[in-house]
């Protein structure tokens, strides 16, 4: 394998995959490669150039991943031998991205040359303390050097599992389809409490799908197809939006917002 310029496509909602991507970066670089990063949400699929080699990087999301990075890949443009590497962060259980995504990128005539799950701090449901997040970032940044590592030896490796895998993917694609549902929207409704909001945009700008916008009142409003990634939430310069189905209403970040938006 003859790596010379890597450009990585990323998203990352709450800043572990962020971590992860740059550390491989920062790998890469060390080792003579170019590596650039590119955020999944403000980059054009049809545009990747295939000279390179494309890395893709995205949390773990109902099992899978969210719509919008699903929806990124399945539009990249068909390739005559591009290599092609993932790495995905997660609180502990995947199971409905390695195999299906594998596919969808050989049959569009890529080379798949490497995939890897790192273990990240959970940022839904329960929020770990400090200390135990730190330590899981600090082990995950491992993982993400030694997988920048093998990928640079060709020793990486991107493995199926046909059916588990593929059944995974699919019950996780009908999780996504309620997600979006008006149920599940006004369930889930994360919104500003105007008594806090400050309306500086912040939400608006870092929201990767346009769902916040600024209302006639100037305060911002959920447009109802929230993919649920919890950037607003967690990077909410006046803790005004309530990430009302986590337990004591934590968030999680792991980097600063400025930082996650480079
Ligand atoms: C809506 C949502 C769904 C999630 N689903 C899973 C899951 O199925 N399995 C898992 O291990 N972690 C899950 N997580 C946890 C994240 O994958 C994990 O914390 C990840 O590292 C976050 O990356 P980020 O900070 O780059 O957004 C979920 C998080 C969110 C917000």
């Amino acid at each position: 394998m003859d790596l010379k310029t890597v450009d990585f496509y990323y998203f990352s909602g709450t800043g572990n995959t962020f971590l992860v991507v740059k550390k491989m970066q920062e790998t890469f670089q060390k080792n003579g490669i170019e590596a650039k990063m590119h955020r999944i949400e403000s980059s054009d699929p049809e545009k990747v150039n295939l000279d390179n080699t494309i890395g893709l990087g995205f949390p773990v999301a109902e099992l899978s991943t969210y719509e919008f990075v699903w929806e990124f890949i399945k539009s990249l443009p068909p390739s005559e031998g591009t290599e092609i590497f993932m790495v995905d962060t997660l609180g502990g259980i995947s199971g409905g991205i390695v195999g299906p995504l594998r596919e969808i990128v050989k049959k569009k005539g890529y080379v798949p040359i490497g995939a890897k799950e790192i273990i990240m701090p959970p940022n839904i449901f329960y929020i770990q303390d400090e200390e135990t997040n730190k330590n899981k970032i600090e082990k995950g940044l491992i993982k993400a050097e030694e997988y920048a590592i093998e990928i640079i030896n060709g020793k990486a490796k991107w493995g199926r599992i046909p059916v588990l895998s593929d059944a995974v993917y699919y019950t996780s694609l009908l999780g996504l389809k309620i997600t979006e549902t008006d149920l599940n929207q006004k369930f889930m409704y994360l919104t500003a409490d105007k008594e806090k909001c400050n309306k500086c945009g912040t939400c608006v700008e870092l929201c990767p799908i346009d769902n916040i916008k600024i209302g006639n009142d100037k305060y911002p409003k959920n447009l109802m197809h929230c993919q649920y990634c919890l950037r607003c939430t967690s990077f909410c310069p006046k803790d005004a939006i309530p990430c009302k189905f986590n337990y004591e209403g934590k968030t999680y970040r792991a980097v600063k917002p400025k930082e996650l938006l480079i």
